[in-house]
This record gives C-alpha cells, sequence and structure tokens, in this order.
C-alpha cells in the first residue's frame, strides 16, 4: 500500500519500520524531524508536514495524546482537510473514547474513512512487528486496512462497526494492567518487608498461579526496579486512567479501583516520576512500607 505514518516516537518508531519492511510505501512525519532520519535511510520517504503524509491511501497515526491527535488531524493541513476522498485514516494513538466519536464523524461528513486500531504490546513488541490490534470501524475500511495490521502485529481483533469501541476497550486493557501493577507492588512489598526474596517470590507466582507475560515483565521491572528508560512513560499511564474514568463517568460507571489508581499516579508524577516507566507505581508501595 502508499501508506503515510504520523508519530516516530517509542511505538511509531518500529511500526512504520515494519511496514517498511512487509514492502509498502511509507511517508513519514514527526514534529520533530530528526527522528524520521533513520526511516528515511531504510528507504521511507520524508514528509515535511502532516499534509504531505496524506497523500496515499491511508495514514497511521500514533500520537501522544488528544492534544496530539487534534493538532495534527483538525489542525491547519491536518489529516481531515489532507486525505484523499475514500482515503482511510487509521489511528493507533491511546485516545479518548470522545475524541474517537469527533474523528469518526469529521472524516465521515468529507467522505473518509476512520478505523481506530489501539495496540496491546510495548515498544519492543512494536519493533518485532509483535503487536496486538484492536480494530474497529467501517468493515470496507477495516478490510481495507488489514495489510497495515498484518504487517505490525501477530493478531488483529476486530471488535466493532464503531470506531470508539477499539478505544474503549484498549483503555479497559491499560486499566487492568495499572491495576495489576498495583496489586503486585503491594504484594511484593508485603513479603519483602516479611523477609521474604521477591525474585524468588515472583518466580514462584510466576511459575504457578501467575504464569502469563504481563506479570513477568512487569513483575521484573518492578523487582528490579528498572524503571528508566521508560517503554512506556508515566505520564501516558496517567493518562489512560484518566481517560478510563472519563468514559466511566460517561457511561455511569463507578471504578472505584481507577480512582485509586489515578491517585498513585499523581503520587508518582508529584515525585518527580515524569521520565519512569508507568510500572513505577509498582514501587510506591515498598516506599509506603518504609521497605
Ligand atoms: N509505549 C508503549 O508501551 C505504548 C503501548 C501501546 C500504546 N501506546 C500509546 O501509543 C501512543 C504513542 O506512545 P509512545 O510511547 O510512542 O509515545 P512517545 O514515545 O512519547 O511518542 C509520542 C509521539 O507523539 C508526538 N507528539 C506529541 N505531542 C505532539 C503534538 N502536540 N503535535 C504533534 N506530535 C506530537 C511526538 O513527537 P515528537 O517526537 O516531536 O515529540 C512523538 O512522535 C500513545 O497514545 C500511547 O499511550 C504506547
Amino acid at each position: 500500500m502508499n501508506v503515510g505514518f504520523i508519530g516516530l516516537g517509542r511505538m511509531g518508531t518500529g511500526m512504520a519500520a515494519n511496514l517498511l519492511k512487509a514492502g509498502h510505501q511509507v511517508a513519514v512525519y514527526n514534529r520533530t524531524p530528526e527522528k524520521a532520519a533513520a526511516l528515511i535511510a531504510q528507504g521511507a520517504k520524508a514528509a515535511s508536514r502532516v499534509a504531505d503524509a496524506c497523500r496515499g491511501e491511508a495514514v497511521i497515526s500514533m500520537l501522544a495524546n488528544d492534544d496530539a491527535v487534534e493538532s495534527v488531524a483538525f489542525g491547519k493541513d491536518g489529516i481531515v482537510s489532507s486525505l484523499p476522498t475514500g482515503a482511510i485514516h487509521v489511528s493507533s494513538s491511546t485516545i479518548s473514547v470522545a475524541l474517537s466519536e469527533r474523528l469518526t464523524e469529521a472524516h465521515s461528513k468529507v467522505g473518509q474513512c476512520f478505523v481506530s486500531a489501539p495496540v496491546f504490546g510495548r515498544p519492543d513488541a512494536a519493533a518485532a512487528a509483535k503487536l496486538f490490534v484492536i480494530a474497529a470501524g467501517e468493515p470496507a475500511a477495516v478490510a481495507a486496512a488489514t495489510p497495515i495490521f498484518e504487517s505490525i502485529g501477530q493478531k488483529t481483533f476486530v471488535l466493532s462497526n464503531t470506531p470508539k469501541a477499539a478505544n474503549l476497550v484498549k483503555l479497559s486493557g491499560n486499566f487492568l494492567i495499572a491495576s495489576m501493577i498495583e496489586s503486585l507492588g503491594e504484594a511484593l512489598a508485603l513479603v519483602g518487608k516479611g523477609g521474604v526474596d521477591p525474585r524468588q517470590y515472583l518466580e514462584m507466582l510466576t511459575s504457578s498461579l501467575f504464569n502469563v507475560p504481563i506479570y513477568k515483565n512487569y513483575g521484573g521491572l518492578i523487582v528490579g526496579g528498572t524503571f528508566e528508560p521508560a517503554g512506556f512513560a508515566a505520564p501516558l499511564g496517567q493518562k489512560d486512567i484518566r481517560l478510563t474514568l472519563a468514559a466511566a463517568e460517561e457511561l455511569r460507571v463507578p471504578m472505584p479501583l481507577a480512582s485509586l489508581l489515578r491517585d498513585r499516579f499523581l503520587t508518582l508524577l508529584a515525585h518527580g516520576g515524569d521520565n519512569l516507566d508507568w510500572s513505577a507505581i509498582g514501587a510506591l508501595a515498598a516506599k509506603d512500607a518504609g521497605a
């Protein structure tokens, strides 16, 4: 396919590289242009403006947050005003349900297609084309975007004809991961202060009842205290809990655990955690325990 890619951060760089490897023609745009150099060396075309990444059959955006997606999509010469009729905007950023709804309407109004395709997997999975893609949108647009999903991920789950459903599911997943990080951090603080070796404890847990990658990977980060460099930065984790709570409020779904996580992230950020991985909230319980 002839596609554009906007947002060459931790995730976007690997995703764009895999589109190139799969044989697609890729025009890349990033706000900080230097980050495009390695991809251009691999055969990507440089797009110096957002509009220049919107000349093909589809454009994929992988940006930090709602503000970034809003400015790139709705700004002057942004995606909505530049994409050809019938072309697809594939939005892979973790954004709010409300913004996804606005994008769906705006693209539809001018005859473009919008597919929401947030992903599960950290930058290492993005680099290895091992992401899990959660896709939702009009079936014809989702089908047309499938070669993109197959190039960046190991499996695609098509959930709904309504794009915002994918955003809600992605947020719910990150809420679950953050809950796991918090509860595992508390359990580690408990056994650690009680004199049990945390590594042995984690080995026992992940070889028995909790034999799943998420416990192994995040458990390893918490036990090792290895929160830098961040794979998924704490402010983005905080954003996801905030967006989960916004969706919950809209749907009138009380989520007491999400409210607690919101405060955990604020504590982390208030103590200088901006550059840490979001799993650093898993170390707060040990601090609270004076361990
Ligand atoms: N990291 C993960 O493990 C992970 C996993 C799944 C999903 N996600 C989601 O994927 C998205 C990207 O995450 P990431 O880890 O790749 O983030 P990141 O490394 O911080 O990259 C963010 C990207 O957004 C761009 N950006 C930020 N603000 C902008 C603005 N106002 N205008 C234009 N561009 C702007 C940045 O451009 P500059 O280079 O110029 O700063 C960069 O390209 C987020 O929504 C995140 O929640 C992340």
